[in-house]
């Protein structure tokens, strides 16, 4: 295990990393990984790029995480923050937080847009390059969230097992942990296929080229594996000539989970939960919905 290093006096955390750098608003560690750990393309590049053009998040995600983050209190830890959707205004709340994602390329997004905004917002955030299911911060926190399904990230038992004992080692004692995964549609399984949110935008203005690009999704399930798996395809297309000029292929996989599974991963990891919402108004779990889990140290 790489040592442990302190970032400065006015950063009082620091990460076990093997380097780490200082930007100019904010600190940034970075936990190198080897280099299978991750699905390098998922989140890299265009796809990084883009992601702020499709990804409306689920429904009220933003005001709930935010007034959970206010409520808890600093410090607050957010895995897969990828481009500050829900970080940056839980910062802008008045909360200090720690926002840690695997992809380079999406935390250089959330670094760019944090430069824009007022040094006293900047102040109340680290970015951290590392993985959840690896990850060590010499503090613990009052929240820990997951937002936006990246759990899902974790593609077999062992990777969410080792993502929640990493958090459970990470949650103060009257911590908790609030995150949301779909929950799996029997119709889309009895289908095979996935079908996109219907909240994801469906097309959108290239931020550079000033082209059209459409987006299609393209993704089938393995039922054995419990895997979602496949690509967004991104075609951009010039606007006067209306001609395709060019196609990007997003890949995405993900393991989905069913509400008893996870209910029982939990208690399996330390956890004992408080509540099951079903979105994000606090309503009741309704099969095919979203699962919202709350839960805390056991
Ligand atoms: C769906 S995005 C969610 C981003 C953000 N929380 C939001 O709500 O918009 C999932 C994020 O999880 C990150 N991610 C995937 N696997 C990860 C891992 N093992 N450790 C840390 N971050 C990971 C991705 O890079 C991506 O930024």
């Amino acid at each position: 295990m790489p040592s442990v290093s302190s970032l400065s006096p006015d950063a009082p955390f620091s990460c076990r990393a093997l380097h780490e750098s200082r930007s100019k608003n904010c600190f940034s560690m970075v936990v190198v990984l080897e280099s299978d750990d991750l699905k390098s393309s998922e989140y890299a590049g265009e796809s990084a790029v883009y992601y702020d053009y499709v990804a409306s998040g689920v429904e009220g995600d933003v005001a709930f995480y935010v007034e959970e983050a206010r409520a808890a209190g600093s410090l607050v830890l957010e895995l897969g923050c990828g481009t500050g959707r829900i970080l940056i205004p839980t910062a802008e709340a008045g909360v200090e937080v720690v926002g840690l994602d695997a992809s380079h390329d999406m935390l250089a997004i959330a670094r760019h847009k944090l430069e824009g905004l007022p040094p006293h917002v900047q102040r109340r955030v680290r970015l951290v390059e590392g993985d959840m299911r690896r990850f060590a911060l010499d503090r613990r926190f009052s929240l820990i969230t997951i937002p936006y399904r990246a759990f899902l990230h974790n593609l077999d038992v062992e990777d969410q097992r080792q993502t929640l004992r990493r958090v459970r080692e990470h949650l103060a004692d009257n911590g908790r942990l609030i995150f949301n995964v779909f929950d799996p549609k029997v119709q889309n399984l009895a289908a095979g296929t996935w079908a996109m949110p219907a909240n994801r935008r469906r097309e959108f203005v290239h931020p550079r080229s000033g082209n059209r690009v459409t987006v299609k999704e393209e993704f089938t399930y393995d039922l054995e594996r419990q895997m979602v798996e496949g690509a967004f395809v991104f075609d951009e297309i010039d606007m006067t000539t209306g001609q395709a000029v060019g196609t990007i292929r997003s890949p995405l996989t993900l393991r989905y989970i069913f509400r008893y599974e996870m209910q029982h991963l939990l208690e399996l990891s330390g956890f004992r939960v408080d509540t099951l919402f079903g979105d994000f108004k606090r309503g009741l779990f309704r099969a095919g919905g979203e699962q919202v889990w709350v839960a805390r140290p056991r």
